[in-house]
């Protein structure tokens, strides 16, 4: 009986040498415990005075494997932790993925500028409707149905008084309808034209101003345009009006900027005459605010609209209008801020 405990130890002892996960460990621990049991059962054949010797034995075996299989359990654990730790190895080194993230088109960021420019000078935006009547967009700004001025806005026409807008003049009249002067308002908006070359898009983004108060004079649109030129572009860039029509202003002009390219020197981008075109603007013609209820003797007012597009485009450098249009990452990745 003792020689077969001695025996069992050793095999344990020795297997215990080999197993090197917790699972195989435990799994010997019970092969252990059912033979020792098996042996021990043994002991009722003994003669009564050799069992509490036996006994005796049989414990220290007992106890003895349990503190060798504990102490293989923290061997084996200490390993099997070192093995997860090293398949699960992460190398911090190693480049991150990247996710694209979406930034602001230009047409937006310039809004965003000219807006903050103009809130600056106090003025406050009005949003207009993008679907206008003809009212709104031509026959109170001065241009009735038979008008020639209509043959360069024409647009497409959703019915017969409703048509996408071609200017975000059209904002003047539904403010000044609203609204008692003092005015001083921005109305940013797409427009819509039949209009498509390099420079021109059947659809584009206006910045309409509107200023109406008592004695407001082309001075004072002269002055603003001046500021709003050097915040734009540089603190050297200068501005010219130079005469021209709109049915809706009078006098009306037509603003040049010194060219942004060259400083005034001449160039191809201002075909050699040192200014560029940007805007068009002028005083409010009486008729305009006599159809919004605004006695013409008591208020006068100015009006500029420009293209954001094309301030986009001299800004930027850009010199096809159509890149701005097309969502091609490659292009709108360039202005990311
Ligand atoms: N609405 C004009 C255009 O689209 C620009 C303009 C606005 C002119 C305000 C004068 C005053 O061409």
């Amino acid at each position: 009986m003792k020689e077969k405990i001695e025996a069992l130890r050793l095999q344990i002892e020795e297997a215990m040498q080999n197993a090197s996960t917790g699972r195989a460990l435990y799994e010997l621990k019970m092969r252990f415990q059912t033979e020792l049991k098996g042996i021990m059962s043994g002991m009722k054949d003994l003669p009564k005075e050799e069992r509490p010797a036996f006994g005796k034995i049989v414990n220290e075996c007992k106890q003895a494997m349990e503190e060798k299989f504990a102490e293989q359990e923290v061997v084996v654990r200490q390993k099997e932790m070192e093995q997860k730790y090293a398949s699960e190895r992460i190398d911090i080194s190693m480049p991150g993925k990247s996710r694209k993230q979406g930034a602001l088109h230009p047409i937006t960021l310039v809004k965003n500028e000219l807006i903050s420019i103009f809130s600056g000078m106090g003025f406050t935006v009005f949003e207009g409707p993008e679907i206008e009547t003809d009212y709104y967009n031509f026959t109170a700004l001065n241009t009735p149905k038979d008008h020639p001025a209509r043959d360069m806005q024409d647009t497409f026409y959703l019915a017969e008084n409703l048509l996408l807008r071609t200017q975000t003049s059209a904002g003047q009249i539904r403010v000044m309808e609203k609204q008692k002067p003092p005015i001083k308002i921005l109305s940013p908006g797409r427009v819509f034209r039949s209009d498509d070359d390099a420079t021109h898009s059947p659809m584009f983004h206006q910045m309409e101003g509107l200023v109406v108060d008592k004695g407001i004079t082309l001075c004072d649109l002269q002055g603003m345009l001046a500021e709003f030129a050097r915040k734009v572009f540089t603190s050297s860039t200068k501005v010219r009006l130079r005469p021209s029509y709109f049915p809706f202003t009078e006098p009306s002009v037509e603003v040049d900027l010194s060219c942004t390219e060259c400083g005034g020197k001449g160039c191809r981008l201002c075909k050699g005459t040192g200014w560029i075109e940007v805007l068009g603007a002028g005083m409010v013609n009486r008729h305009v605010l006599e159809n919004c209820g605004v006695d013409p003797d008591e208020y006068s007012g100015f009006a500029f609209g420009m293209g954001i597009e094309r301030i986009a485009m001299l800004k930027y450098g850009i010199n096809n209008i159509k890149t701005l249009f097309e969502n091609d990452t490659r292009f709108l990745e360039q202005f990311e801020n």
